[in-house]
């Protein structure tokens, strides 16, 4: 038996690679999981749905572009349709529109605020209507460091951020009647292709992490932030409810 037997699971955001999507979407797959897998990028998520059928698993590839309030409901329809329910929804895709405040202009605000809060408001409206039939679910939310502490060039990001973290609290007590859970993870510095974009490098060791900065002195993997999500998608925390879960090496407790 898998920690997630036979859950059905939507991921945004699931291509890229490497991506806190697809890891995160590999690993529930591998813990048992019907897992429908969403992205903009058709090839990439393609593909991701390609690894999880290739080492036994179960996936769903859809094109989705998570500010697309219909596509929404097509991807719940098309998910309850092939695997019969919604268990775990993991609100993942994400960009990062890094400026200053003298450099961003009301577009890339908007855009920001877009992709990484208004998607999550309406992947939790309508993920919540279809775990309501399944008599329950949980509801991740990717937030970040920079949802919990103020960051250089983050005044979007950060507020997006923020505004998952708080969002999710509320869904939390709204969701609590019917079972269902919702909570924020907050990573901190890990590995993947936002990360590469964010440095301008495919070098890992570009990525500063010294130990004033990243206290355990190293790098994050985007299975770090699998495994997290892993323990809020499964029954282990039947009891976890409108909290954050911080993997960030210890950056935000200082
Ligand atoms: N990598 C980190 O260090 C880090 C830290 C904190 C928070 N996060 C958050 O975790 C999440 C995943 O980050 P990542 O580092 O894996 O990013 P990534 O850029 O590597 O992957 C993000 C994926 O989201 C997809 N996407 C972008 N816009 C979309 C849209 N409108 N609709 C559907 N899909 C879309 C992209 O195509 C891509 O496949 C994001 O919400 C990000 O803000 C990441």
């Amino acid at each position: 038996m898998g920690r997630v037997q036979d859950k059905v699971a939507i991921v945004t955001g699931a291509a890229a690679n490497p991506s806190l999507g697809r890891a995160t979407a590999m690993r529930l797959a591998g813990e048992g999981a019907k897992v429908v897998v969403t992205d903009v990028n058709e090839a990439g998520v393609k593909d991701t749905a390609a690894q999880i059928e290739a080492a036994g698993g179960e996936a769903l590839a859809l094109v989705q572009d998570v500010t697309d309030e219909n596509r929404w409901k097509e991807v719940i329809n098309a998910t309850v349709e092939r695997f019969g329910r919604l268990d775990v929804l993991v609100n993942n895709a994400g960009i990062a529109v890094l400026a200053p405040m003298s450099e961003l202009t009301l577009d890339d605000w908007n855009r920001q605020i877009n992709v990484n809060l208004t998607s999550v408001f309406l992947g939790c409206k309508y993920g919540m209507e279809a775990m309501r039939q399944s008599g329950g679910g949980s509801i991740i939310n990717l937030s970040s460091v920079a949802g919990l502490i103020g960051l250089q060039t983050c005044t979007a990001y950060g507020a997006s951020k923020g505004g998952v973290r708080l969002m999710s609290k509320s869904v939390a007590l709204e969701g609590a009647a019917d079972n269902i859970r919702c909570n924020s993870v907050h990573p901190g510095v890990m590995w993947t292709t936002m990360q590469a974009q964010a440095v301008g490098s495919d070098k890992p060791e570009d990525t500063d992490v010294s130990p004033d900065r990243v206290p355990l002195g190293r790098l994050g993997t985007a299975e770090d932030i699998a495994n997290a999500v892993l323990y809020l998608a499964s029954d282990e925390s039947s009891y976890v409810t409108g909290t954050e879960v911080t993997v960030d090496a210890g950056m935000t407790c200082q």
